[in-house]
């Protein structure tokens, strides 16, 4: 048995943020694996007490460690005292950006609908460009003439690794298979770049069957038909929208977990759920700790832990109970006894 122990930073963050970390925390140790855990007070209620969002320093820290794990962060519904962006843009884009954390890969098991027999696929999405890389600005702000531009911003380098890294992926896969998935009838410039890196790549992976969907036809297909999927390739905002539909024509989002990878390793990955922090259920143990187990079976995996990540992701797959009437510590309780 593996002896190492982990050196973990956890941001469980807002709402049921820290309750779901906390319960996956559990379910990772119940596994057999040890973790030294460091936590940060991150997010909107450290931002509402200190101001503070995430400063050099503590971005350096964190870069340190074997792996972070999230938990949610953000404000209320409602609560407007803290300006759209600031949260987003000043801690976990910088934190994708800052530690390079250039894949957010989100995998995907049928529980209900067309895939209720358990067939997954992933979203491999690029994680620290397209539009989130915050190039454009404001132009004459606030007259009958303002201008607002923001670009997409898609390197050779960025795409590249990006869909070398779901290649690979593919290539492991029963039936390996990779779609790209963009918009290039009408995003012709980004739009070909995607596409001949994509056969470029393809020679490295003969075995690997390559397909190409518009965007607006994926959201379909991944409404009526989502197993034809194997590894969806796919830039940051256009992953971001289909993860989320994936994630509600799945089994919902209580379910969806996230790892942003930084595969070269030159700076910890992050693993979190990808629901937010539900303040209204916040206190009340009825969160569901699902996504955030999951979340930290993909932590195992990347950590090399791989067969600790089989059991626990197995656990949540056989998990059949009421998560309302169990509440967190009910389903922490099973997923741990059925390790
Ligand atoms: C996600 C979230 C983030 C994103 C937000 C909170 C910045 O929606 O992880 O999918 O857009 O990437
Ligand atoms: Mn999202």
């Amino acid at each position: 048995m593996n002896q190492r122990t982990y050196r973990v930073a956890v941001l469980g963050g807002d709402g049921i943020g820290p309750e779901v970390t906390a319960a996956a925390l559990e379910v990772v140790s119940a596994a057999g694996v040890a973790i030294d855990s460091t936590p940060y007070e991150l997010g909107a209620a450290r931002y509402l007490r200190d101001g503070f969002v995430l400063d050099d320093a503590t971005l350096e820290e964190l870069r340190g460690y074997d792996a972070i794990l999230l938990g949610a962060v953000g404000p209320a519904i409602g609560d407007t005292r803290i300006p759209s962006g600031v949260l987003e843009r000043g801690l976990l884009l910088r934190l994708r950006f800052g530690l390079d954390l250039y894949i957010n890969y989100r995998p995907f098991r049928g529980v209900s609908g067309s895939l209720a027999d358990g067939r997954e696929f992933a979203i491999v999405r690029e994680n620290t460009e397209g539009p989130y890389a915050g190039e454009g600005g404001v132009l004459r702000y606030g007259t009958a003439h303002e201008i607002a531009t923001q670009g997409s911003v898609n390197t050779r380098f960025g795409v590249e690794r990006c869909v070398r890294y779901a290649f690979e992926r593919a290539s492991t896969l029963a039936n390996p298979k990779l779609t790209l998935v963009h918009k290039t009838n009408v995003l012709t410039f980004a739009g070909d770049l995607w596409s001949r890196v994509v056969r470029e790549v393809k020679e490295e992976f003969s075995g690997v069957e390559v397909d190409y969907n518009h965007v607006d036809a994926a959201c379909i297909y991944l409404v009526e038909d989502p197993g034809r999927y194997g590894i969806i390739v796919t830039d940051n905002l256009f992953g971001d929208i289909l993860s989320d539909l994936a994630g509600a024509v799945t089994g919902g989002i209580g379910y969806a977990a996230s790892a942003n990878l930084n595969p070269a390793r030159t700076g910890a990955s992050l693993f979190e759920p990808v629901h937010g922090a539900a303040h209204d259920i916040a206190g009340t143990g009825r969160a569901n700790p699902l996504a955030a187990v999951s979340s930290a079976a993909l932590m195992l995996e990347h950590l090399g832990e791989s067969e600790a990540a089989a059991r626990v992701t197995r656990a949540v797959q056989d998990f059949k109970g009421d998560v309302a009437g169990l509440g967190t510590v009910g389903v922490t309780t099973q997923l741990m006894e059925s390790l």
